[in-house]
């Protein structure tokens, strides 16, 4: 290793251990929103990215719930603390080659120790699930854009309840249970399934707003089978 090499080493191993100690919480709260989109911390709730419930002491690819970690982070052999976690977030592919996470790095040191420091105590076991950096990403981004802490599909205002939904050339129809009908340009509608108990009943599909220009769509199944049969030529 040249001697660059193992200064930066040393750098790191001197810099890091104390960095979650020096960080801001409540900046790194606010950090947390470029993380919110794909991770809860709330225990067993995965997204696109597994929850971070739990996060210090575990083994990287170790929540057993989550079923899409790479084989890259799996076989990784790092075990997350603030050394690790510091370097992780620098530059994940440099630290993890081949990992599955769409996420460049936070360059900022001092952006990185408000992060860690607020996801120190947010990810203690027991520390009550932190929904707010989550709740406040919802009203920006429409929910279905994967952000933030989706509603619980089961209890849903009418006008968000899927009653029909039909096929006519490249036009879908949507009714709600409000008695309202909306069409859809075939290209801007979505079909989602949503298993997990905060998906909705059997055969009572959710419609959510997709995107900011309110011309897109998407409609959340109990199940994929329910997807084709629920889609009624007609026109
Ligand atoms: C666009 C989605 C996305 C964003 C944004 C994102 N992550 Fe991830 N993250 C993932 C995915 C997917 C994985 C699993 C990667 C793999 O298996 O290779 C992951 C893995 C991780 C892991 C390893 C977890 C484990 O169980 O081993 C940590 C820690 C993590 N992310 C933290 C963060 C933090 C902190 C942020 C915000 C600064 C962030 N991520 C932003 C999707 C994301």
């Amino acid at each position: 290793m040249s001697k660059f090499g193992i200064l930066v080493l040393l750098a790191i191993a001197f810099l890091s251990p104390a960095l979650a100690e020096q960080g801001n919480a409540a900046r790194g709260r606010k950090d947390f929103k470029a993380c919110a989109p794909c991770h809860s911390l709330e225990p067993g709730r995965n997204m696109t990215g597994p929850s971070l419930a739990d996060l210090w002491g575990r083994k990287a690819g170790g929540v057993l719930s989550f079923d899409r970690y790479s084989d890259a982070l799996k076989a990784s052999g790092i075990v997350w603390n603030d050394d690790t976690l510091d370097q992780w977030l620098t530059d994940p592919q440099n630290v993890v080659p081949g990992n599955e996470m769409p996420f460049d790095g936070i360059k900022d040191v001092g952006a990185r120790a408000d992060l860690l420091a607020f996801l120190k105590e947010a990810t203690k076991p027991g520390a009550a699930p932190a929904r707010t950096a989550q709740s406040q990403m919802k009203g920006m981004s429409g929910m279905m854009d994967g952000g933030g802490h989706d509603p619980n599909l089961k209890s849903l205002e009418p006008a968000r309840q899927v009653k029909t939904i039909t096929y006519c050339r490249d036009t879908y129809r949507v009714t709600t249970a409000d008695g309202k009908m909306r069409a859809f340009w075939e290209r801007n509608l979505r079909f989602m399934t949503d298993t997990s108990k905060d998906g909705p009943e059997k055969n009572a599909p959710a419609i959510m707003p997709a995107g900011m220009m309110g011309d897109r769509a998407a409609i959340i199944f109990a199940e994929p089978e329910e997807i084709g049969r629920f889609i009624e030529p007609h026109c």
